[in-house]
């Protein structure tokens, strides 16, 4: 039976190819952050409010200046193609417009920016960007981006290296499955990501683009402060969901810090280890305004395609709501430190 992620999980986990299932369940070195992702929300217990009426309830948030339904986004995530061979992050996509959610499209998606606008135009889209070597590389696929109508360019900046992705390593994808990411050509691919990045590369990227730009993979209070500096419009809190260095802190436990720095001017995402609903309040009460969600997405497009991944972000907009009505928050909007505080079983 399929009613929560974890069930998604588990039935994911049985019909994926075992180097797939390494590449989309593993992290790096020994896990300890990957599995801290998820543990760091169990820390949280919240403390609900009573009798304040709630049979009229708004998931709704502001986000980047614009009114969304609610605070759950895709988070950006390379290959669905594996997940979903015919249709890839198109079958995202559909599950993003039918949920109301944002999709954030990978620079390494099987499928192109264009491709995507195409088919499924009435989705909200951002586009995530890796820099390359070649800055010409990088300034073709915003563009690119731009004239797709995509609304946000989220700059990735944890991965100036690969993280040490132990289980890919003992179990690679096999060859038949590996394909080159379509949002490029092979040419493109070839160039390397930039381990000379710098803020002084977003103040620019933000000064050329006319998009909003956020930095993606900011876990203290400086570099958020760098990014706004930089003309950031928002930083997404992230560890790559634990793929990258292992050992660092959580999303979860890096977010207060970072919302008291930079809160005011800029929107504070996080993401990493969003499993159900009362994560999101969670997330949303220690004051970001958004989450993005990776791994849940990619095993509903395991188990059924599009449905499956549209299912996932349902499950967890339903466990929202309920959160929401349960702690006596009927509006999102209304959320604030006082509903959370150390779990006393933590
Ligand atoms: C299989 C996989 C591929 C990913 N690819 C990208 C990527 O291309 N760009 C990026 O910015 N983040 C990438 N991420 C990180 C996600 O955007 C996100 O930070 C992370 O998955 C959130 O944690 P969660 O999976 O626990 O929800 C990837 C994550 C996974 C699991």
């Amino acid at each position: 039976m399929l009613i929560t992620l974890a069930d998604y999980e588990r039935a994911a986990a049985e019909s994926l190819d075992v180097g797939v299932q390494a590449y989309y369940f593993g992290g790096a070195a020994d896990e300890v952050t990957l599995g801290d992702n998820e543990a760091a929300w169990r820390r949280l217990a919240i403390h609900p409010r009573m009798l304040v009426g709630v049979s009229q309830r708004d998931m709704g948030v502001k986000l980047l200046g614009r009114e969304r339904k609610h605070p759950v986004i895709v988070a950006p995530t390379a290959l669905h193609g594996l997940a979903d061979p015919a249709e890839g992050e198109i079958a995202t996509a559909r599950a993003a417009a039918a949920t109301e959610s944002i999709v954030c499209i990978s620079t390494f998606a099987t499928k192109g920016v264009r491709s995507v606008a195409e088919a499924v135009p009435e989705a909200s889209r951002w586009f995530q960007l890796y820099v390359f070597n070649d800055r010409g590389v990088s300034r073709e696929l915003v563009a690119r981006a731009e004239e797709s109508g995509y609304d946000v360019l989220v700059v990735t900046v944890d991965l100036p290296v690969r993280g040490a992705r132990e289980r890919e390593l003992r179990t690679p994808i096999s060859s038949e499955l590996a394909h080159a990411p379509a949002t490029m050509t092979p040419a493109e691919f070839k160039a390397l990501i930039d381990a000379e990045l710098r803020w002084s590369d977003i103040e620019q990227f933000a000064a050329e683009t006319k998009l909003p730009v956020v930095v993606k993979g900011i876990l203290t209070p400086q570099d958020a402060r760098l990014a706004a500096a930089s003309g950031a419009r928002g930083v997404v809190v992230s560890n790559h969901g634990g793929r990258q260095l292992d050992s660092t802190v959580s999303g979860a436990d890096a977010l207060p810090a970072v919302v008291d720095a930079v809160g005011e001017q800029i929107d504070v995402i996080v993401d990493g280890g969003i499993r159900r609903g009362t994560d999101v309040l969670k997330a949303l009460a220690l004051g970001a305004r958004a989450v993005m969600v990776g791994r849940p997405v990619l095993w509903g497009l395991a188990v059924a395609g599009s449905d499956g991944a549209k299912h996932v972000l349902e499950i967890l907009l339903s466990e929202l709501d309920a959160a929401l009505a349960l702690a006596g928050a009927p509006r999102a909007t209304e959320l604030d430190r006082s509903f959370v505080g150390p779990a006393p079983w933590a």
